[in-house]
């Protein structure tokens, strides 16, 4: 039997296994034998998190509105199963493609046992002129995050399996933004995208406690400032000086936490929001 099967009998049983030596740190952290589904896969942050699931031995299922690009940045994760992952189209804005994005990656990954909702459609418009559409459009980034973890969680209990479910939030979910830092620049962070985030970060709470006894987990990882390279070198340098670390998170840096989350090394963690910030949030 190797560590990945012994791992999750161990997660079957709802016990410590006392009984066996304990798992080592590189045990913990191994994804071999599990299914990862990452959302918004080849965009700034979720082609790192795709990456870091896959170098952890994770068969990644990519995706992408755009099925072919999709299906492109699966063929170029690397890791033990380079070659396997697989590619699938999925707007989380519409709950059939939701569902059908959902079934292929059953059809072709065999199973999914972890899920990152990680795609976003952002808004332009902050609180001056947002309309009651586009606030609403906003919001129902949360409720594809929702339809696809229940898909999920479902899955996971007709197969009998344990799951893990990752949601990710921001420091916008958890404090209000500087509007100095945008002024002059570009329209200030979105009032719809806090009451996003911060929905998603309560939501991850209710479903943790409400699928903990199906053995699914749910977790939140918010990022603090990871700019993309199109954003405003003016307004990096603004964010840069309210930063306790004085700089930007670079993509990488999520790749631990997500690896962390994902794994056994956080079996005993549900229902949290790790905050990868720099600081920004312990002011
Ligand atoms: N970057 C930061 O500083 C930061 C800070 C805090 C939180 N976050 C959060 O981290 C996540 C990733 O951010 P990012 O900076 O990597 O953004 P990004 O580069 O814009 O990537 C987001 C991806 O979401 C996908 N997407 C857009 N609309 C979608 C929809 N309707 N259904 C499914 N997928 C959709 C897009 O992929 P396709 O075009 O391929 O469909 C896009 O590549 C987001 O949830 C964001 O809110 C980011």
């Amino acid at each position: 039997m190797n560590h990945a099967t012994r791992t999750r009998i161990d997660l079957m049983t709802d016990q410590p296994n006392q009984s066996s030596a304990a798992p080592t740190v590189g045990q913990l952290f191994d994804l071999s034998g599990r299914v990862a589904m990452i959302t918004g896969a080849r965009g700034h942050l979720g082609r790192s998190m795709a990456d870091a699931l896959a170098e952890a031995g994770a068969r990644v299922v990519a995706t992408s509105r755009d099925a072919e690009a999709a299906r492109s940045t699966a063929a170029e994760l690397g890791g033990a199963e380079a070659g396997r992952h697989v590619g699938v189209g999925l707007d989380h804005l519409d709950p059939a493609s939701i569902d059908d994005g959902f079934d292929t990656a059953v059809r072709l990954a065999g199973a999914v046992d972890i899920l990152v909702n990680n795609g976003h459609q952002p808004i332009g418009a902050d609180w001056t002129t947002v309309d009651g559409d586009q606030f609403q459009r906003q919001l129902a980034n949360l409720t594809g995050y929702f339809l696809l973890a229940r898909r999920l969680h479902d899955h996971a209990v007709d197969r009998q399996a344990a799951a893990n479910v990752i949601l990710l939030g921001s420091m916008y979910g958890v404090v209000g933004s500087y509007p100095e830092v945008y002024q002059g620049i570009c329209a200030a962070s979105p009032a719809a995208y806090h009451a996003l985030k911060g929905g998603i970060i309560h939501l991850t709470r209710h479903l943790a406690v409400s699928w903990a006894a199906d053995r699914v987990r749910v977790n939140c990882l918010s990022p603090g400032p990871f700019p993309g390279p199109q954003a405003p070198a003016e307004l990096v340098a603004r964010l840069r000086e309210k930063s306790p670390l004085r700089r930007m998170g670079a993509a990488h840096e999520l790749k631990g936490a997500v690896v962390f989350l994902a794994s056994d090394a956080s079996s005993y963690v549900t229902g949290q929001n790790l905050l990868v910030d720099g600081g920004w949030t312990a002011w």
